[in-house]
């Protein structure tokens, strides 16, 4: 009997749609600790990364499972700023999209186009996936900001090795070298969404990688799934409603009249963490210094009042700010439009991407769900000419 003929004669099975509760590896990448309201990346809480540390240096903990000695983070940032610059056929591809194409639409063309260009791209061993991993990582910031620069109709900036990733990232991006304030609150957003443990783009990148396709493959899965509102989206819904706002006065009304009509807060609420978002509350520091830098505060004060207003009304039902709430306002004090801020969240997760596809590979297993097939099962097949 074939596994589809023993599914559908059996009595119906518990259906996991969405795999809510369904642990599909081990892994020693990331914790989300949904309660105490607590990221550790490798068991170092984000909170010391993101005072201390670079995404550099997160990245090589994320794929490496240890800090780097002194060595080491410079071999890091010396590999990452050597794998920065991209092959001018890719700067072609890029001028060849149409004008109003969506960036993250772009990203991930370009993605599947760069494993053209890379002569290790089927090497299925992990010192080459570790090499693809580097490649991939500083190549992402180059590309979205070739991108932005065209559409701009721009020119193209190439890198500079001697910034690190992020500042390097903020001028080619706007074609000016980033204040110090600014290219550390770059940094910091990269580090925070560096990995999220398993989630819709993690595990569509762990599902192509299963059939063993390559790194490139398993990316463009990632980038693809990131790209959707329920995952990649929220930040720019959440930027929207302040801007909507406008004014400090307006926001506790705003709130009350949204959930009087049983409307949602974007950036409210997480599947996981029933606390604040360790995340949120970084990034709403630096939204505040950014604010306070730029002489323009009355933006993070709509923000601060919708977070007052939502806590205190939904706290009982365990909603507070998530990620997403900040990314988008400091993002947009950065001078970044908001469409290219799920493209930003790739350049930043590709680093988790990596690392769980490369520790999946470890021990890897096809992924080959299955489906309760419900429909008919004696149809009868009728030519064409006898059809009605
Ligand atoms: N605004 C107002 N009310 C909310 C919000 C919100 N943002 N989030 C949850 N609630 C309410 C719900 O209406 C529900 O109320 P009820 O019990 O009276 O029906 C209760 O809180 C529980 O909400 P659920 O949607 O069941 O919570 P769940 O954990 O399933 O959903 C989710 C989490 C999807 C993130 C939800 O909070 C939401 O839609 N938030 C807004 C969108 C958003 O910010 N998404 C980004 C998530 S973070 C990320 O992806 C990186």
């Amino acid at each position: 009997m074939s596994m589809t003929e023993k599914t559908t004669l059996e009595a119906k099975p518990k259906i996991d749609k969405g795999l809510d509760d369904v642990y599909v590896k081990e892994s020693s990448i990331c914790l989300v600790d949904g309660v105490r309201g607590r990221l550790l990346y490798h068991g170092w809480d984000i909170r010391d990364l993101a005072e201390h540390s670079s995404f550099e240096e997160t990245v090589y903990i994320l794929v490496h499972g240890h800090l780097p000695n002194k060595d080491e983070l410079a071999q890091v940032k010396q590999a990452f700023a050597e794998s920065r610059a991209i092959d001018p056929e890719m700067v072609k591809l890029l001028r060849s999209m149409p004008k109003d194409a969506p960036p993250i639409d772009v990203l991930r063309t370009a993605v599947s186009y760069l494993s053209n260009f890379d002569k290790e791209r089927d090497d299925p061993t992990r010192a080459a996936n570790m090499r693809k991993a580097q490649r991939l990582i500083g190549k992402m910031p180059t590309l979205v900001a070739a991108h932005h620069r065209i559409r701009q109709g721009k020119r193209v900036l190439p890198p500079d090795p001697s910034l690190g990733i992020a500042e390097d990232f903020l001028r080619m991006l706007t074609g000016r070298n980033p204040d110090p304030l600014s290219a550390k609150v770059m940094d910091v957003a990269l580090i925070l969404h560096a990995d999220h443990s398993m989630n819709a783009s993690a595990f569509a990148a762990t599902v192509a990688a299963s059939t063993l396709a390559d790194l490139y493959s398993a990316i463009v899965a990632a980038i693809a799934t990131l790209k959707g509102p329920l995952h990649g989206g929220a930040n720019e819904a959440a930027l929207k409603t302040m801007l909507t706002i406008g004014r400090p006065e307006n926001a506790e009304a705003y709130v009350l009249n949204t959930l009087r009509n049983h409307g949602k807060v974007f950036g409210f609420g997480h599947r996981v963490y029933k606390t604040w978002d360790p995340r949120a509350i970084i990034l709403r520091e630096y939204a505040r210094q950014l604010s306070e830098l730029r002489g323009q505060m009355d933006l993070f004060h709509v923000a601060e009042i919708v977070q007052d207003t939502v806590v205190k009304e939904l706290s009982a039902k365990h909603i507070y700010p998530n990620v997403d709430f900040y990314s988008g306002l400091t993002y947009h004090l950065l001078g970044i439009p908001p469409d290219l801020f799920t493209p930003i969240f790739a350049v930043s997760r590709i680093s988790g991407w990596t690392a769980h596809v490369i520790e999946y590979w470890e021990d890897n297993r096809l992924v080959r769900p299955l489906d309760y097939y419900v429909g008919p099962t004696d149809n009868v097949y009728v030519p064409i000419d006898q059809r009605a």
